[in-house]
């Protein structure tokens, strides 16, 4: 099968999830203005809360990190209490946004379904990347069905879309199991898991789409001490950061081991 791993810029993306308040989100920022110079533009992401958003922007925007939202809704504007939509964190600077987090799925119950929506809404908003999450859970990578689940995700929130030519879309692969539990997959597992995501992509939209308009991500307990392990892995196009992202030294030392295999 075609490699991907010396043709595609890598993205390193940070999801602080809700574990800052706005002065430590702001703290994290002023470190990482410090440790991020050696970045490319737009190579690394943070995704703050919503309420951050703003302020680590303006603490970022002369650097090379770029913002990202940890949600979005499906619609622009209306009567949708406590939603934000596409357009509103474009607004406050984000240029992606990550949609369908195990972790929203789990506690919000958000489905396929839903997900399928703000996927629409974040390609009609020009200016914003999304980043969709899929990834099975510990009872269904016991009962070995892992591949069909990561095939269904794709189907169900993707099935229908048609991407212009310059639209990009992140599928961050998170098996859950692996989520914030110190445990992190094993490479080769995370290879084939990514083969499955890529043909699946390559299945619908075709292999130029596919290889042109998808970047296919890790994440899950990923830490400067294994992310070695992950570095020039066929289809595996860079890493969504968790609790390793909420120490700017530590981060930049993930970031900056999966950057170096990046195409200059
Ligand atoms: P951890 O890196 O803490 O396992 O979190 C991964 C994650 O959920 C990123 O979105």
């Amino acid at each position: 099968m075609e490699s991907v791993k010396s043709s595609k810029n890598k993205i390193v993306i940070a999801n602080w999830k809700m574990k800052l308040s706005l002065k430590e989100s702001i703290d994290l920022a002023n470190d990482l203005k410090n440790y991020c110079k050696v970045f490319k533009k737009g190579s690394v992401v943070v995704c703050p809360n919503f309420m951050s958003i703003i302020e680590v922007k303006k603490i970022l925007k002369d650097t090379p990190i770029v913002i990202g939202s940890q949600d979005v809704f499906w619609e622009q504007q209306g009567a949708y209490t406590g939603e934000v939509s596409p357009s509103m964190v474009l607004e406050a600077g984000c240029e992606y946004a990550i949609i369908g987090h195990s972790e929203r799925r789990k506690y919000m119950l958000e489905n396929y379904e839903m997900i399928h929506q703000k996927l629409k809404a974040v390609l009609n908003t020009d200016g914003i990347t999304p980043i969709v999450c899929i990834g099975e859970n510990e009872d269904e990578r016991k009962t070995d069905r892992r591949d069909f689940v990561l095939v269904h995700q794709l189907q169900q929130s993707l099935g229908g879309i048609s991407l212009l030519e310059n639209q990009q879309v992140i599928i961050a692969y998170e098996p859950i199991w692996a989520i914030g539990s110190g445990i992190a997959i094993e490479p080769e597992e995370a290879v084939y898991a990514h083969k499955i995501i890529k043909l699946t992509l390559n299945d619908m939209f075709g292999p130029q789409v596919s290889s042109n308009n998808f970047k296919i991500i890790y994440g899950g307990s990923i830490s400067s001490k294994i992310v070695k392990d992950f570095v020039d892995l066929e289809n595996i196009d860079g890493l969504l950061v968790g609790g390793a992202s909420l120490n700017a030294e530590e981060f930049c030392k993930v970031a900056k081991a999966m950057l170096a295999s990046s195409k200059k």
